[in-house]
């Protein structure tokens, strides 16, 4: 399976923590700046496109940010930016599959600290904390999962959990989501 290299893209910085005040502050950023910016949009690329754009503008440890979407019992890789992306996770390995799996949230302060191939699917040997959380749609069902990796240790608490949760529910889960590709 191909994956990124140790060496960063020109286009690409290692994150930058922040302190819980300055993270509150960027995710209300980001709340409000997605509000204007997809209103009551409904294509599901528009609006996984344009959260991946917003959030890694505002949150400085956003390395990685992307989607996995359900195919039957696999995750295949969804818009996304950062280095590249494994193309194909099995629903139950690694992060993401665990967290499709179990339909919950789940934090990771130290990737590294896992079982490599089976608790932790390492795309890119920078990431170093993640954050995975569950995507339902309006009837409540698992359409996808979204993953956010830092080249840091700790980079994502409560705080993080809280706001993505919220964005997550108020673009998928309290709208009709269309594609041009249904
Ligand atoms: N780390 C994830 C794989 C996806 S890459 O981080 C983009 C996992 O363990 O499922």
């Amino acid at each position: 399976m191909a994956h990124a290299t140790e060496q960063m893209p020109y286009f690409i910085k290692p994150s930058l923590n922040l302190s819980d005040e300055d993270k509150i502050q960027a995710y209300q950023n980001v709340q409000s700046e997605l509000g204007a910016l997809l209103g009551d949009e409904q294509d599901i690329l528009v609006i996984m496109s344009s959260i991946n754009c917003i959030l890694k503008s505002h949150l400085p440890y956003y390395y990685w940010v992307g989607f996995y979407i359900v195919h039957g019992d696999i995750l295949k890789v969804g818009p996304y930016q950062g280095t590249l992306g494994c193309i194909d996770i099995a629903i139950g390995r690694g992060v993401c599959g665990r967290v499709a799996q179990s339909k919950q949230t789940i934090i990771v302060e130290d990737v590294h600290a896992l079982d490599q191939g089976s608790a932790h699917i390492a795309c890119d040997p920078n990431s170093h904390s993640e954050i995975v959380l569950p995507v339902f749609n309006e009837d409540r069902e698992l359409i996808a999962v979204f993953d956010v990796d830092s080249t840091l240790k700790e980079s994502f608490n409560h705080i993080d959990q809280q706001y993505l949760e919220g964005i997550l529910n108020k673009f998928f889960q309290q709208r009709k989501l269309t594609s041009v590709f249904a």
